[in-house]
């Protein structure tokens, strides 16, 4: 089954083609240096260059791909959760394509896609997605997103856990951008901290609260701007150590609640854990990840490529491609965008 997808969630126009879970194209147009000087997501501008690049990415997937439209299945398309007027953008231009070429549309949680993008395999490997056991658990950590979920079979999904304010990789932008590092700084901070020492001690978040199954970055992204202004003046030195402490305690509070609430739920059966979102790319989170899971008996699922951590069009067509098989498609003129769209539910307009 041949489907093109589209994401317009926030700050990446993207589109891709998938076969079944075979991901035969993957086009990002990330806006992130647009946004920088602002030091974070403008909606306006977002949607104006969502406008702009959109048909770009379409017909860069589709010839990538080298499919035509006339062999597509399905167009699938975000419908949320996400920045309503960029996903708008998205949508409107699925619906344009399904109606014209007369095919079925599908409508995505934008989570959804994070949790399953380890399914996407090249197109030269066999299928993956039948080795997965249920009920599997799922970390998503972006930009956007930081949740702990619980699959019970693919398409049925129970949040264990999610964050009380920010988002992991949004705590982690805003920490760099305390030690001026630029926007967004997961990437930059992880390259500083790999050069630092864990020297600073900051608070472990909700560390007295193991009865709260939440995350939590306000505390932890506030004792570090005390501690820098505290500092003045930063040496080279120093700005590595306090992204080396300030990364290790963001990632020690996402493990150590997920740890905990995951060995509750082993007694179901949990046999594999599935890693998803922006977050996932940093190569010391994966090193705790791998551990944390060896030390439950899970087996680990990353996304192949570093294109499918960040958002991608192609996470949305695996997950499109589930739904397909399970017959859930969406009639063009139902289909809304759905800014604060939950990945245990289902969308309003699919009800
Ligand atoms: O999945 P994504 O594109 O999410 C949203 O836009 O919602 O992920 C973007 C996030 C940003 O916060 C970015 O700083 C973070 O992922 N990120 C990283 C790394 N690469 C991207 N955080 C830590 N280490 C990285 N290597």
């Amino acid at each position: 089954m041949k489907i093109l997808a589209i994401d317009t969630a926030t700050d990446e126009t993207s589109a891709g083609v998938v076969e079944d879970t075979k991901i035969l194209s993957n086009i990002v147009w990330s806006q992130a240096s647009l946004h920088a000087k602002w030091g974070g997501v403008v909606p306006s501008l977002a949607q104006r260059q969502h406008e702009e690049r959109i048909d770009w990415v379409i017909e860069k997937a589709m010839k990538e791909a080298k499919v035509k439209y006339q062999e597509l299945d399905a167009v699938a398309v975000t419908g949320g959760p996400g920045l309503a007027i960029a996903l708008g953008v998205g949508i409107d231009r699925a619906k344009k394509l399904a109606k014209k070429h007369k095919l079925p549309l599908i409508a995505v949680n934008h989570i959804e896609g994070h949790i399953l993008s380890p399914l996407g395999i090249p197109k030269t490997k066999k299928e993956i997605a039948n080795k997965l056991g249920f009920p599997a658990v799922a970390i998503t950590a972006s930009g956007g997103n930081t949740t702990l979920t619980l699959v019970e079979k693919i398409g049925k999904y129970r949040v264990l856990a999610q964050t009380m304010d920010d988002a992991l990789g949004e705590a982690l932008d805003k920490g760099a951008r305390m030690l001026g590092l630029g926007y967004p700084g997961g990437q930059v901070l992880e390259e500083m901290a790999k050069e630092g020492k864990v020297v600073y001690s900051l608070p472990l978040p909700l560390a007295g609260r193991r009865d709260l199954d939440a995350f939590s970055y306000s505390g932890l992204k506030t004792a570090m701007l005390r501690l820098i202004e505290k500092k003045g003046t930063l040496k080279k030195t120093d700005i590595e150590n306090l992204a080396a402490s300030f990364q290790d305690m963001a990632f020690k509070h996402l493990i150590n609640v997920s740890f905990r609430i995951i060995s509750k739920h082993k007694k179901e059966g949990v046999k594999d854990l599935l890693i998803g979102g922006g977050v996932g790319a940093n190569i010391e989170l994966r090193k705790r990840l791998r551990k944390t899971a060896k030390d439950l008996g899970l087996r680990i699922w990353f996304p192949y490529s570093k294109k499918l951590y960040t958002d991608n069009a192609a996470m949305i067509g695996v997950a499109a491609y589930f739904k397909a098989k399970r017959n859930e498609f969406v009639k063009p003129e139902k289909i809304d965008r759905e800014a604060r769209a939950k990945v245990d539910g289902k969308f309003s307009f699919e009800m």
